[in-house]
């Protein structure tokens, strides 16, 4: 296959998504999705598309998403042309790369962080330049002197991605207002935070901010993202990315999801209290993590425990997790938040865990 391929591509590992696991039954906390289901509205715009929408769905859908752009404007207090649509917030960082950043040419990036950032840098040729976040027991910080890194994109999540720890926004406007490139701020857990760099997107031209509708809107089958920025950045990202990048049941239901900003809203509270309740569950149990502004945790084994026997141990409980064998991850487990009976089904499985290893 090699001879068929870039040499480049062939030797790259690729992206390697969560297990999405076929049954139902299993308690799915490794893939952050929201636990609880979507907007009935989203639901019921999916449901009328299905009865009635042979024509609709027999044509192109609008490539602008006209309507979605409209809610997301008004909610977000922006004019509609600052909003531009993805499938999936992952689309976004595709094409964002692919417009920046040249063959050869630096995207920045902070590790720990999304992993697919690195996979994306290489498949566009382009070059990685991977800055380390500090990090002090449970306190993460972004390193020094990021604001004059040399690079012509620079992807910062926030709340970062796997630990939960948010970036004061003085620190976003310090890179945002230094930094000679584009700045993404990767906010596909924003919902879950208080806070959110979108006031700087009306002072700094620089800016773009990713949004999901996959994780504060239960939404990830559908596959729809956002960005937020200046219409003059993004009407580059337009000339690159898909000619129809969403369908006419993710617009329809993206946009009802949107609306319904009082059940989004309720969700999202539901989900931040049980995400300080297993906070300190998980603390009694010995584990130790960053708070987290995110509706996940990244919780550190208690000593003398096994992060990997861990999520082998609750994996064959049917409980998954996401563990990384990776040099500053490999001692944790990212643990996405549940409902209330996950949550309390996998405190009880690693209760039994973690005492079944201590009577070994
Ligand atoms: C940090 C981060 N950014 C972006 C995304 C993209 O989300 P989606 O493509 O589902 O909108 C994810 C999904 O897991 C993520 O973790």
């Amino acid at each position: 296959m090699t001879n068929l391929v870039r040499d480049d591509i062939a030797q790259t590992e690729g992206y390697a998504p969560g297990e999405q696991p076929s049954d139902t039954t299993t308690i799915k906390l490794n893939t952050n999705e929201n636990p609880y289901p979507p907007s009935p509205k989203a639901l019921a715009a999916v449901a009328a598309i299905a009865a009635n929408g042979a024509e609709l769905v027999r044509r192109y859908p609008d490539p602008t998403a006209r309507i979605f752009r409209e809610e997301a404007a008004k909610l977000h207090g922006v004019p509609a042309d600052w909003i531009l649509t993805f499938n999936g917030g992952d689309d976004l960082l595709n094409v964002i790369i692919r417009t920046c950043a040249g063959e050869g040419d630096a995207v920045a990036f902070l590790e720990p962080s999304y992993s697919l950032y690195p996979v994306l840098t290489k498949i566009q040729a382009a070059r990685p330049l991977v800055l380390s976040y500090d990090i002090a027991g449970t306190e993460w910080k972004l390193p020094a002197g990021i604001e004059t890194t040399d690079a012509a994109l620079l992807l910062i999540v926030n709340p970062n991605a796997p630990s939960g720890h948010f970036e004061p926004l003085e620190r976003i406007e310090s890179i945002a207002k230094n930094f000679r490139g584009v700045v993404l701020i990767d906010e596909a857990y924003i919902n879950f935070a208080n806070d959110s760099a979108l006031p700087l997107v009306h002072k700094y031209s620089n800016i773009v901010i990713l949004r999901s509708m996959s994780k504060g809107y239960s939404l990830a089958g559908l596959r729809f993202g956002y960005a937020i920025g200046q219409a003059s950045l993004l009407k580059e990202l337009v000339k690159v990315r898909d000619s129809y990048p969403c369908d006419v049941v993710s617009i329809a239901a993206a946009t009802a999801a949107l609306a319904d900003q009082e059940y989004a809203r309720s969700t999202w509270s539901s989900v931040c209290s049980e995400r300080e309740r297993l906070y300190s569950a998980l603390e009694a149990l010995g584990f130790s993590m960053p708070r987290s502004h995110s509706n996940f945790l990244l919780a550190e084994v208690p000593a003398g425990a096994s992060a990997e026997r861990i999520y082998h141990e609750l994996k064959s409980r049917s409980i998954l997790v996401r563990w990384w064998n990776l040099p500053r991850l490999a001692a944790r487990v990212r643990i996405t938040v549940g409902t209330k009976e996950q949550n309390d089904k996998l405190l009880a499985a690693l209760q039994d865990i973690l005492s079944s290893a201590s009577s070994n």
